[in-house]
């Protein structure tokens, strides 16, 4: 396969090289993109020293797979080019994630969307936002046992989510906060360190932020529940990887907590952890899983369930997702 990788310097960009690498993905030619800022620095995979280039109007011709790691603004613009030059996309922006023509998929979770076979004409996947890929995978056996109605979610999130700037951002604050000196802040809107701020991304009209409204939303097309009663509070904390989230549920049938970890330990890619002393952000990060624990019953209800998932943001929250999207699609 020729592959390009557009923002291959970036957080995402840099977890995708490292696994293609990795699972031995057949790549023939790898181009690696970024902004003006990197242009001919050199990116190491694969054996070899690949030169980062700018994006031009040619660029993905002999390309038939490019993975967007980039910005909004950069996949709303280079998707089409890189389309029309007869490459598959797969993009991890949220510029086509709710176009009703474009799936947005989580392979354990509504992967059969990419048997369709109209994908070859349109070309394009797009994956969720990173705290969304590790809600849906538990909300989709707890509505296949037993019916979903309604979902509250708070997430933890680290800081690698807005980007390596804010994760160099969160060590030099860090710092300052040891030493007793003031920050400054430019990747994050507010100093995190020795922080928790609930707001990620702008407020809205209807007060939740666009974060909080990527996750009710995309949850809600991801599966294909258009009804469901989900609200979301998105805060970010002051860690370098890993989102965590503290999720409600009320069922429209009894919940039983056996049932559903039986059938959660079917999926693969999920880790049930019965040992609460386990359940940290810090033993979930760089690893595959989506990592549940801390689950008790509804005292005041048999329909309600409580749990906390915590997966790592760049991996299955993105790079990962990504990958496993064009595993399956090579298998068909
Ligand atoms: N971080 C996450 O947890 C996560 C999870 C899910 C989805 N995503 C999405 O993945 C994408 C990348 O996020 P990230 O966290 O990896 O961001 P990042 O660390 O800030 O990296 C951004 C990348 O995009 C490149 N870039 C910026 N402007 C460009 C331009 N005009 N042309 C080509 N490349 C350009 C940057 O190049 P330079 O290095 O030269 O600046 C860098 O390689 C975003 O769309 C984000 O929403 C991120």
């Amino acid at each position: 396969m020729r592959i390009a990788i557009v923002g291959s310097t970036g957080a995402v960009g840099l977890e995708m090289i490292k696994i293609l690498e990795a699972k031995s993905f057949p790549v023939t030619s790898l181009k690696c993109f970024s902004s003006p800022r990197s242009e001919g620095k050199f990116l190491k995979a694969f054996g070899k020293n690949h030169i980062v280039q700018v994006l031009k109007p040619d660029c993905f011709k002999d390309i038939d797979l490019c993975f967007f790691d980039a910005s909004d603004e950069v996949s709303k613009e280079w998707v089409p080019h890189a389309i029309e030059s007869g490459a598959w996309v797969v993009d991890n922006s949220s510029v086509f994630r709710l176009s009703q023509a474009v799936p947005l998929i989580v392979p354990e979770v509504n992967g059969e969307l990419l048997d369709d076979p109209e994908l070859r004409q349109t070309k394009l996947i797009s994956g969720p936002n990173c705290t969304t890929v590790q809600l849906v995978v538990p909300l989709k056996i707890i509505d296949q046992e037993f019916g979903l109605k309604k979902v509250v979610v708070s997430t933890y999130q680290s800081v690698s989510g807005a980007g390596t700037l804010a994760v160099s951002e969160l060590k030099n604050q860090t710092e300052d906060w040891v030493k007793d000196r003031p920050s400054r802040n430019d990747a994050l809107p507010y100093v995190i360190a020795n922080n928790c701020v609930p707001k990620i991304g702008s407020i809205g009209k209807n007060g939740f932020t666009s974060e909080e409204m990527k996750i009710m939303e995309e949850t809600k097309k991801i599966l294909g529940l258009p009804n469901l009663q989900i609200t979301a509070t998105a805060a970010r904390i002051p860690i370098e990887r890993g989102h965590s989230e503290s999720v409600s549920v009320e069922c429209i049938n009894e919940v039983n907590i056996d049932q559903w970890k039986k059938a959660l330990r079917k999926i693969g890619g999920i880790r049930v952890i019965d040992d609460d002393s386990q359940v940290q952000a810090s033993f979930s990060a760089h690893g595959d899983k989506v990592d549940i624990g801390r689950v008790r019953l509804d005292p005041y209800s048999k329909y309600g369930l409580l749990f906390w998932v915590i997966s790592d943001n760049l991996r299955k929250g993105a790079a990962l997702n990504a990958f496993q999207i064009t595993e399956r699609l090579l298998k068909k």
